[in-house]
């Protein structure tokens, strides 16, 4: 199984993605993606999309600004709530996120430690650099700050979820929704986090993407959902399992979710998020659903279920999170703002919606296909779902001389009206296997002298380097049925 420093080098390596401005000795919690990572984010962004917006009617899209009113910061909590614990060495001017160093040094939890109690155990620790006394812990603000327009002095803010963007602009997006609820809003992109210890790769970085949905319900009347994922069975560990010592077991999500308004939604969520896990090819042997403890939870969450990946020297990790946030952020914005119209009509009754948010970390879910999908010994391989490798085939002539070449630029031509293909012609065909199998690309055409003669082309797996004689007139149908996801509809109105 891999380890955090195979993947590392493999993606640095291959292409995958590598630390931002080498040459100026990269910058702690950045990485830039490359020619083959880029392909692979895109595709999992826009399998997403598919999977959750073009999917189910009830779904849509927002693409929000990331610089936004500043108010809407002090609204939602996170100018005065988003923080995280840090502590500096006396000595050496080292800085350190006090409960990671707690957790580190002392090889205890720090979960759910109050500041004051951070300090009494801080007390006990040197700094691991030089052995200096640590100053006392204190809050550190994590969103980056920036000046909006000149000389205004107009504090701006990059957001630090993209979530907040969907909650300001509810009105507008319930309008547009037909002033229907249930409804969910989805949007990927950047967001910004000025983490104290940026740390494991692609884990714990500055600057990251999310892909999130608020999905909006009427507590009275939440509506059915258009599937119960109720019986669906997965490890699961509870926060009481957790405070009375137990071990995650395989359970029915329907029997621990809790009996609050909206419970039907929840347990919707997190079975739509293992499909999700399950169609891009994660390995669901390494998946349990953990809800967080109550000190854990962020400041808007009254529940909170992560689904977490077991990467092999990091242990269990947070890959999606699926808060319940009750009504806190549309309340907010209609105190803050004085805006009404945060206020919903439904059958003669005024409320505010409440929420459902499944939010994943494109990065993080990135590392969970990486370890699911990384293969080395004699060969070196991503094992990827064709949906989710970072192109569909590539066209290789077996030698670089015509007119193997001019045909196989023919067929690439041909291919690319319906497929992301490469055409490729330097080095020994074996090479060229090689270099596409790292990358995980799913199909190779290999165009050779019996391609001249009778219309045929080998085309050869990935996985199994199986290699099958395929006429040219059926080539896209045959690549078709075996690159393309099969989708399903799921209709609530
Ligand atoms: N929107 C939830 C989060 O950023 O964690």
């Amino acid at each position: 199984m891999p380890r955090l420093k195979d993947i590392y080098e493999f993606s640095v390596r291959s292409g995958i993605a590598f630390p931002t401005a080498e040459s100026y000795g990269g910058l702690s919690g950045f990485y830039d993606w490359g020619r083959w990572g880029s392909l692979i984010k895109n595709r999992v962004k826009n399998f997403w999309l598919n999977y959750f917006v073009r999917s189910k009617d009830f779904i849509v899209q927002l693409d929000g600004s990331i610089i936004t009113h500043p108010s809407v910061w002090k609204a939602s909590g996170h100018a005065d709530s988003f923080v995280d614990p840090v502590t500096v060495c006396e000595s050496c001017g080292a800085v350190y996120r006090a409960d990671h160093l707690i957790e580190d040094v002392l090889d205890r939890s720090a979960e759910g430690l109050s500041l004051e109690e951070m300090k009494e155990v801080i007390k006990n620790i040197r700094c691991p650099r030089c052995g200096g006394k640590l100053k006392d812990p204190e809050p550190f603000n994590l969103m980056f700050t920036t000046i909006i327009g000149p000389y205004s002095g107009m504090k701006g803010y990059l957001r630090p979820e993209t979530a907040q963007l969907i909650f300001v602009d509810f009105p507008r997006l319930y309008m547009q929704n037909r002033k229907r609820v249930p409804f969910g809003v989805a949007q990927t992109g950047k967001a910004f986090r000025n983490e104290i210890s940026p740390r494991n790769f692609l884990f714990r970085l500055r600057e990251f993407e999310q892909m999130e949905i608020e999905f909006f319900f009427d507590p009275e009347n939440p509506s059915r959902p258009p599937v119960d994922h109720s019986d669906i069975e997965v490890k699961i560990l509870t926060a009481s399992d957790q405070m009375e010592g137990r071990k995650e077991e395989t359970k029915r999500v329907g029997d621990v979710v809790g009996d609050y308004p909206g419970r039907e939604w929840m347990v919707y969520w997190i079975g739509e998020s293992l499909k999700f896990f399950e169609s891009i090819g994660i390995d669901m042997e390494r998946i349990r659903v953990r809800q967080q403890l109550p000190e854990e939870r962020a400041h808007y969450s009254m529940d909170t279920w992560d689904i977490e990946f077991f990467f092999d020297d990091l242990g269990w990790k947070e890959i999606e999170g699926i808060a319940h946030r009750s009504d806190y952020d549309l309340s907010r914005h209609k105190e803050f703002s004085g805006d009404n119209s945060y206020v919903v009509k439904s059958d003669e009754r005024e409320f505010i919606p409440w929420v459902v948010e499944p939010s994943w970390g494109v990065e993080r879910t990135i590392m969970a296909l990486l370890y699911s999908s990384y293969r080395s010994g004699e060969r070196e391989y991503l094992s990827l779902k064709p949906w989710i490798a970072p192109i569909d085939v590539v066209v290789l002539p077996l030698l670089s001389k015509e007119p193997l070449t001019t045909k196989a630029v023919e067929v690439t031509h041909h291919l690319v009206q319906y497929f992301w293909v490469e055409y490729d012609d330097k080095g020994s065909i074996g090479k060229r296997y090689r270099r596409y199998d790292q990358i995980g690309v799913p199909y190779a055409v290999t165009v050779d002298h019996t391609t001249l003669e009778d219309g045929t082309v080998t085309v050869r797996e990935r996985d199994s380097m199986e290699q099958e004689r395929v006429r040219l007139n059926d080539l896209v149908e045959y690549l078709w049925e075996r690159v393309k996801f099969k989708w399903s509809y799921q209709k609530l109105y």
